[in-house]
């Protein structure tokens, strides 16, 4: 009888965008571009230079700072080759991003008020026929995309896209490029949206015969030490469908949570991990086999995570995505999915709302504050379930308090909230490396950084989230979404410390003022289930 095999519990999936750790920006037709010209190569070009210095310097190689670079550090070449490479190979997407930005500032000098018909005339041909030229009410110039027709056309390219299985070391390894390692890795250069990865991923919950896997994976001999290495015939734990009367949910890690009630499961910004040992996890075969929908947040790669979504996508029925504008840095999340293979998605405005059974509900809740250049690409969600109301408040924010306070005229109390408490953040320009629009503006550049270092990627602190909480009328807290998990680190980098102080002073807070559960999560866990 044919072996049936399955990836081993230690084998990970990544999608990737050629050796970058994918983010969406990667998926865009033009931040695509952008991106490569102005982030990914500058990237590249100075992981080369730090793996250089580590090379010729004792000393730093020591360094806590540079340890994700030791493992490329016998790589210099390889990598060298690498950026000479994608340098002529995406020649025209180098040159299609300075066009971009030219055109960008063009717009930004010569819109000062007028009419814009005249600027259709200088559009780059990335852009010709794919945006609106627009004044918000201020009289600012904008451009908006019309996102769907990009990705219907030539402009979007999957030709960098691949999915790589390998094993790790540990939970912590993270390469700032991942250069190929044919020995040890399988590497699949094919389009997010290909559908035979359904098939290669269904294999997390139904092991299939090792011929039909080596064909599906381009494996073509029985003595390749890579079906030993990152394959198994041991038998799947099978998640067992939750029958009990009240919902049971667990926290996945970071903003990752599963709720399931009355045969239905939902999951919230799904990262998650593959691995074993460790720090304690559930993983894609503890998942339930048909997930009805998942909930994103933002569109911040800790969130909207592509490696976990797009190796669960054969088992989501229906993704929720908030409502963006199509200005250039608020992409539509629903364009992107729609392209990479998801077939149900739905755009979420503030206080919108699904019924998908009688006692179930979801509402789009607003975001508050800033969180990179997501001016719109983000929403909270509640999820009501029979009488109980709960709120996955992400990386919200609260400048003003009195913005939940009119959220709870409209929804009345929400019993349980889970908000993270990420109060310091990286600059605005982690997100939008270019900004370019401002220095067309006659400020200078010290004054702007300056700026920019008041206007972070964070979330709320003690105060912040706690604000929320009580307007919210809660009773329940749980503070997520801290980066903790040591397998975050490629995403939130190194955790900090600050976090938990904020996370434990709300805990507190909501002790003392008798709630029936407060908890800062930082490690996969069962919340409650009878
Ligand atoms: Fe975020």
């Amino acid at each position: 009888m044919a072996t049936n095999i399955r990836f081993s519990d230690a084998t990970w999936t990544f999608a990737l965008n050629n050796c970058w750790p994918l983010r969406p920006e990667h998926v865009h037709p033009i931040l695509s571009k952008l991106s490569f010209r102005y982030h990914d190569v500058p990237w590249l070009e100075s992981v080369i230079e730090r793996v250089q210095r580590c090379q010729e310097d004792e000393s730093l190689r020591q360094s806590p700072r540079v340890a994700t670079m030791l493992p490329l550090l016998d790589r210099l070449e390889d990598l060298q080759a690498l950026l000479k490479s994608l340098k002529i190979e995406r020649q025209s997407d180098w040159q299609a991003a300075e066009r971009i930005v030219a055109f960008e500032k063009k717009f930004m000098q010569q819109a000062t008020g007028g009419s814009l018909s005249a600027l259709y005339q200088e559009l780059p041909v990335e852009l010709q026929g794919m945006v609106e030229l627009a004044y918000d009410s201020h009289n600012n110039p904008s451009l908006r995309l019309y996102e769907k027709m990009l990705y219907d056309d030539s402009r979007y390219d999957s030709s960098q896209q691949s999915f790589r299985f390998f094993t790790r070391p540990n939970d912590l390894e993270y390469l700032p490029a991942r250069l190929p390692s044919p020995e040890t890795e399988i590497a699949l250069r094919v389009p997010f949206d290909d559908a035979r990865m359904d098939r290669i991923f269904a294999m997390d919950l139904e092991p299939r015969p090792r011929g039909e896997v080596m064909d599906l994976l381009g494996i073509t001999s029985n003595k390749d030490p890579r079906l030993a290495q990152l394959f198994t015939d041991q038998p799947i734990r099978k998640p067992q469908p939750w029958t009990g009367a009240s919902p049971r949910i667990r926290y996945l890690g970071h903003a990752g949570v599963l709720i399931e009630w009355r045969g239905m499961s939902i999951l919230v910004d799904p990262l998650i991990p593959s691995g074993s040992g460790g720090e304690p996890r559930y993983s894609f075969s503890d998942l339930p086999a048909r997930i009805d929908y998942v909930l994103i947040t933002h569109g911040h790669d800790d969130h909207y995570e592509l490696s976990s979504l797009l190796r669960l996508r054969h088992r989501i029925g229906c993704l929720l995505v908030p409502r963006t504008t199509g200005v250039l840095w608020d992409y539509s999340l629903r364009a992107m999915s729609h392209r990479i293979g998801f077939k149900h998605v739905v755009e979420f405005d503030a206080f919108d709302s699904l019924t998908p059974g009688p006692d179930m509900e979801f509402v789009a809740i607003p975001f508050h504050g800033e969180h990179g250049e997501l001016f719109a690409a983000k929403t909270c969600w509640l999820v009501r379930l029979g009488a109980e109301r709960m709120l996955f408040a992400a990386d919200s924010n609260t400048f003003d308090p009195r913005t939940y306070e009119s959220v709870q005229h409209i929804t009345g109390d929400i019993q349980t909230v889970f908000i993270g408490t990420c109060c310091s953040g990286q600059s605005v320009e982690t997100y939008n490396p270019l900004l370019f629009g401002w220095f067309e503006r006659g400020q200078e550049t010290a004054a702007l950084t300056e700026k920019f270092r008041t206007r972070l990627t964070d979330g709320a602190d003690a105060d912040g989230a706690w604000s929320i909480v009580k307007a919210l009328g809660a009773k329940r807290v749980y503070i997520y979404a801290l980066g903790w998990e040591p397998w975050l680190i490629g995403y939130t980098g190194p955790h900090k410390d600050v976090f938990l102080t904020e996370a434990r002073k709300v805990v507190e807070r909501a002790h003392q003022s008798g709630f029936a559960d407060a908890r800062v999560l930082t490690s996969p866990c069962e919340i409650s289930s009878t």
